[in-house]
């Protein structure tokens, strides 16, 4: 049991290491092909929130990537229409007093509102987020334990 422990701990202490640095880190990953993924807000992700959000990258970029985003916002609205309108209003306008991702915005600072975006693009890139399997490459349970203290479900 303690010497289980004490791996645990230094495999953690690995992670936030690596966290908090800034080389890259290979991530070995199909991302899903967006050319195949027939929805219309697939497009609106593309030209609206890929340029910071990636699909899958490690965080070294500057924003979370999309997997991540929504795994923490589907375990505060698992139900698709809160869901979606979570996304919408978050992106209008984001709120200070209000983010599911406190460790990101430490990292990165709060996200800039979109408002050029469309009421209906908006809509489509919620649903497209919501509807989308997107694979969360190997690290990330890993990860979500250090910051959260307890592993993904
Ligand atoms: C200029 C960079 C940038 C763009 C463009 C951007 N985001 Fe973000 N977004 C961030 C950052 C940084 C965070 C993490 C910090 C935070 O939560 O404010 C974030 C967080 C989020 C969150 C989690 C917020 C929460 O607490 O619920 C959602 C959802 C989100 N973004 C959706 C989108 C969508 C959808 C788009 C495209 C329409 C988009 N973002 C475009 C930078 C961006």
């Amino acid at each position: 049991m303690k010497i289980k422990e004490s791996i645990a701990v230094s495999f953690l202490t690995v992670l936030i290491v690596s966290c908090s640095g800034h080389e890259q880190h290979a991530v070995n990953l199909e991302p899903t092909d967006l050319a195949k993924v027939n929805h219309p807000g697939a497009k609106v992700y593309q030209s609206a929130c890929m340029s910071c959000h990636a699909l899958a990258a490690k965080e070294e970029g500057i924003a979370p990537p999309l997997f991540g985003v929504k795994d923490h916002v589907i375990k505060t609205y698992p139900e698709r229409m809160a869901f979606i309108q979570r996304v919408v209003a978050w992106v209008k306008a984001p709120n200070p007093n209000d983010v599911l991702m406190p460790g990101a915005v430490k990292k990165f600072g709060l996200m800039p509102a979109q408002t050029q975006i469309s009421d209906a693009e908006l809509q489509a890139v919620a649903e497209f987020i919501y509807d989308t399997d997107f694979t969360k490459p190997d690290w990330y349970a890993a990860h979500y334990q250090a910051e959260h203290g307890k592993k993904p479900q």
